[in-house]
Formats: C-alpha cells, structure tokens, sequence
C-alpha cells in the first residue's frame, strides 16, 4: 500500500489540492511559508485525525472558510484501493471519518490507516521538553500500534479525572478508593503496554542512535511513576505494584489534592555517556545536535513499530530534516531512509541542494502559496 493520491479542500493555505504521488515518494521544494509542513500535516492527519504539530482544528481551516476536508487514496499497485478521509466543520465543531466512504463506529478503528512516520524539527521537544510530550508520544504510537491500547487510556483518564475530582474536594478516602479499582485496572494495562514497548525497542534505538551519531552511544528508557512498578513484570504485577504505590502515597494524595502515582506521571529517559563514562540526561545535558539525534532514532524505532503492527513499510514523512544535522548525520539518516527497502518517502525542504535521497528517483515539485508545482 502507498499513498497515491491526496486531495485537500481549504485545508491550511490550500484551497483545492489534488497531488499524486508515484510509490516511491516525492521531494517538496520551496520557500518559507509556502505550505510544506501543512502539506505533511494534511497526510498525518489522515493517520491520527489531529495536527501532529497539536493544532486544534479550527486552526487547520483555511482562513475564512469553515469547513476542511482531506482525503487520502492509498492503492496496492494491483488495482486494490482504500480511501481514507476527514473533514471537519469549524462552526459546527464537528469532525467525520470515513473509510471507503462509511463512518468508522469509533474514531479510534480509523487510526492508522495510511501507515505513516512524519520526521519533524519540533521532534526535538520530545527529548528536550516536559514529560507531557513524552507520554503524547507513546500514547499516540501504542494506539497505532497496539488494539485495546487507546480505549485503556481513555478509560484511564476518565478514572483519574473522577479521583482527582474527589482528591481536590478533600473528600473522604473511602470515597476516593472506590476509583481506585478502575483505575488501576486500566492505568496498568497503559504501564504495561508503554514498559513493553520500551524494552522491545531499547536495543534498537541504541543502535539507531549510536549509527546516526557517529559511534556516540545514546540509550531509551522507561522511567514510571513510582519504583515498585520498575521492577514489575507484566500486567498482573504492575497491578500490585500500582495499588503499593497508591497506598503509600495516599496521605500525600490527601494533602496535595491529587493522584500521584499512575501512567499520567510517567516518563521516558534518554541518556547518553560523557567521555569519562558518567550516563548523561541528553534533556538536561545533551547538546542540540545530541537531542535532535535522541528524536530522530526515536521516529526510527516508531517506524519499526508501525512496520511490524501494519506488516508494509511506513510512509516517511521528513519535514526539513536535515536543517539543523551536521553533514555526517544527515547522511547516515539518508542511509537509513536507503535501507527501508523502497518504502515510500515524501521529504520537503527550503534548499534544493537537501536532496540527496535514492539518487534522482524522487519527482521534485515546487510549492508556492499552498500550489503544488509538478513539471
Ligand atoms: N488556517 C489557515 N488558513 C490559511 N493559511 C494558513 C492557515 N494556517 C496556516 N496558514 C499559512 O500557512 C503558511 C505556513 O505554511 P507551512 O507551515 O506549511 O510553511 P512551510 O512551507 O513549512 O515553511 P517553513 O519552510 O518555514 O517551515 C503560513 O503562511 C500561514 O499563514
Ligand atoms: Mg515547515
């Protein structure tokens, strides 16, 4: 499956946009401003049904419009095709889903659909901001990769607002424990999921980053919100060790009006070695290139990820990657990009020169003001 065609009407700066794309991607061209990453933005939003740059959708209707609508055709090569599409209306703040032109029953059954990796310089913030962008990131890859995941983190936030209601209240404790059930049930199902993922993926992500920086080693840990679930195993487990934790923290729950311990407080760690050997935090102490780099073998494992739970190679998004990368990384994430045996690839950059990928195959189209210009 490659995506073959998108269509866009009054989507960011587009008024009305088809572009077809050949299996093996394209390289979008152009100034500032123009429309590259709305373009990216419009695919990925396909996957996911929200702005990857976290947008809400009123932003994402062109100015003076109300209503967006994008649609992706995504084909076999053999004459088997899929439609997957989205429209959101601004004043009546209601969003539909379609795929092959039916509402899915859920949003949730919708997600994923198009297979898709984007490679942005925000990417940065994962690594170098708060843990909230931390979690987003795995909620939003555990959900495309793993049926069941994204229904646990919502019955998990609905459990947790309930308890933090009471909590805030100051109300009794017998009250607050009557959540303590449901959430503990769900939170350990998120735990679990995220703690599995993360040491299915470590090896990876040390390889992929210690390639893309040159020998430098760089590690991806799981970092939960209380010790005893560290050493947990499995959902059963983690179970235990959720309803340990809450037990201990329940007079400083009362105190401090809130749950302190759960999947909302978790983290994930990325660290690499100082020369004499010290692990370093790459948020704390890592340098720019460093963080970028911990981001980008992170997007590497995601697409890992996506491969193995869709059974095809992702569509690559890479939004100006290689502006800020020092020459020897940007090739080596070039080389990687090489290895994805033919996977489709749609990169955009200011510079024509940034071109670099599968020699001369990918079409290179200008844009200009939200027109795509194909010769
Ligand atoms: N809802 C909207 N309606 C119309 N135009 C919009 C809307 N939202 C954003 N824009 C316009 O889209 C343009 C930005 O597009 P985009 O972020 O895709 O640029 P870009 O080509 O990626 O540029 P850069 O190289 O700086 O990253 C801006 O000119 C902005 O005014
Ligand atoms: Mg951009």
């Amino acid at each position: 499956m490659f995506l073959s065609r998108l269509h866009l009407r009054n989507y960011r700066n587009f008024a009305e946009q088809v572009v077809e794309f050949p299996p093996q991607g394209a390289a979008l061209v152009g100034d500032n401003g123009q429309g590259k990453t709305n373009l990216l933005e419009a695919i990925y939003y396909l996957e996911i049904f929200r702005s990857f740059r976290g947008a809400p959708d009123e932003q994402l209707v062109r100015f003076g419009e109300e209503v967006f609508r994008a649609e992706a055709r995504l084909s076999d090569g053999l004459g088997g095709d899929r439609t997957v599409s989205a429209a959101f209306d601004r004043r009546a703040r209601k969003k539909k889903v379609a795929l092959n032109g039916a509402e899915p029953e859920r949003l949730g059954d919708a997600l994923g659909q198009v297979g898709a990796v984007i490679f942005s310089p925000s990417d940065v913030e994962i690594v170098a901001g708060g843990p909230g962008g931390r979690r987003r990131f795995l909620d939003i890859v555990l959900s495309l990769a793993q049926p069941g995941y994204l229904s646990a983190v919502q019955r998990y936030r609905q459990a947790l607002f309930q308890r933090n209601t009471l909590l805030r209240k100051g109300s009794s404790r017998a009250l607050v424990e009557v959540w303590d059930a449901g959430l503990v049930l769900a939170g350990s199902r998120v735990i679990a999921a995220r703690q599995r993922w993360v040491a299915a993926r470590a090896d990876s992500f040390a390889a992929h980053y210690e390639r893309v920086a040159g020998g430098q080693p760089g590690r991806l840990g799981y970092a939960p919100s209380a010790p005893e679930m560290a050493e947990a195993q499995g959902e059963a487990q983690v179970q235990e060790a959720f309803r340990g934790a809450l037990a201990r923290a329940a007079d400083r729950e009362q105190r401090r009006g809130m749950t302190l311990v759960g999947p909302h407080r978790d983290d994930l760690r990325f660290t690499t070695l100082s020369a004499d050997g010290a692990v370093l935090e790459l948020r704390t102490y890592g340098s720019g290139g460093q963080q970028r780099t911990g981001a980008i073998a992170l997007r590497m494992v995601e697409a890992e990820t996506i491969h193995e739970a869709r059974g095809r190679q992702p569509l690559i998004l890479l939004d100006d990657v290689f502006a800020e990368l020092d020459p020897g990384r940007s090739q080596r994430i070039i080389d990687w990009i090489e290895t994805e045996d033919g996977g489709q690839v749609i990169l955009t950059s200011p510079k024509p020169t940034d071109f670099h990928v599968r020699g001369d195959t990918l079409p290179r189209w200008g844009i200009r003001d939200g027109v795509i210009l194909q010769d």
